[in-house]
């Protein structure tokens, strides 16, 4: 299968499995439960969940046995974006090609469906009946793995150390803790997770850190890249907003040529970072290269 075909099957696999783990909208209170189906199916790329599965697959593995905490993770990314575009954070109006959350729900309904996402994801995870053929220390392992990135020292810590960095000289590494923090974590932790959940043994974990460590890096440079170069509509949210704002980023410090010439390079660390995996792993490398030359 190519990587286009991939991603349409993937990502469709996950967006099935949303419906199934999200409160539907009749659900009370109502209104939150809007807010956040609002921004989860607002089309996101579902990357993380994509890369989740794609890792669980390279050792043997199928996507159902990772789909419930595929969809977890989705929705601490979604959560994490909602809130990223709050006034007292990026102040964004414009997201997955719609208004911002808080646009149209309000703040404090932004916030709350943030929360509810963060909080509904770590239910799932736990879900009994989903975890029924895992080993309960692996099921332990996943929650802690997911809530170490997801927290004070994982993305919630990279976002504070961003915007105490906006309009500020930062030197070279706390630009590298902010990208890999805000955004390379969760990256990293979904395709540990799809390891875990695979059944990976420690050596093929390994790899895979190796893997998810650099993409991620190259997913946030990418991120920032595009904020300059991208097209607004096809991105479906707000480019230039980064110079606005005064952000540490990899174009900012290093100009255009070496910030894409750093997320090629941490592509070829990604990539060669699958080799003890073989040919079981094209589709990882695959994404690699997706995470590095997409254009949204
Ligand atoms: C955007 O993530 C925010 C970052 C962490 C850089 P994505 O580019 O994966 O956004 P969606 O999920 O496709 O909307
Ligand atoms: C976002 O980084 C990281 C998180 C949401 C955790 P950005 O602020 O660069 O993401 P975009 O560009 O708004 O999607
Ligand atoms: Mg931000
Ligand atoms: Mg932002
Ligand atoms: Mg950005």
């Amino acid at each position: 299968m190519n990587i286009k075909d991939y991603l349409q099957n993937r990502s469709a696999l996950v967006d099935r499995a949303l419906e199934r783990w999200m409160p539907g909208e009749e659900v009370l209170p109502r209104s939150l439960h809007q807010a956040m189906r609002y921004s989860v199916f607002a089309g996101g790329k579902r990357l993380r969940p994509i890369l989740m599965i794609a890792a669980c697959e390279s050792l043997g593995g199928h996507a159902g046995q990772v789909l419930h905490a595929a969809c977890a993770m989705e929705m601490i990314h979604t959560y994490s974006l909602i809130h990223d575009d709050l006034p007292a954070m990026d102040d964004d109006d414009f997201r997955r090609g719609r208004p911002t959350n808080h646009k149209v729900y309000g703040e404090a309904t932004a916030i709350l469906a943030g929360d509810a996402l963060l909080t509904e994801a770590f239910r799932i995870l736990a879900d009994a009946e989903a975890n029924r053929s895992v080993p309960p220390a692996t099921v332990i392992k996943v929650i802690e793995l997911v809530a170490r990135y997801a927290g004070s020292q994982g993305m919630v810590g990279g976002q504070v150390v961003d915007m105490e960095s906006e309009g500020k000289e930062i030197d070279f590494p706390t630009l590298e803790y902010i990208h890999t923090h805000k955004t390379g974590g969760l990256i990293l932790a979904s395709v540990q997770v799809g390891a875990l959940l695979g059944g990976a043994n420690d050596s093929q974990v390994a790899a895979i850190k190796r893997f998810g460590g650099a993409a991620g890096l190259a997913f946030q440079v990418a991120d920032d890249i595009l904020d300059v170069v991208g097209d607004q509509q096809h991105l479906g949210k707000n480019v230039g907003s980064d110079q606005a704002r005064g952000k540490a980023t990899y174009p900012a410090q290093l100009g255009l040529d070496e910030a894409q010439q750093r997320a090629d390079e941490l592509c070829g660390i990604a990539i060669s970072a699958l080799a003890p995996l073989g040919k079981s792993a094209e589709i990882l490398q695959e994404l690699a290269r997706y995470i590095v030359n997409r254009d949204s």
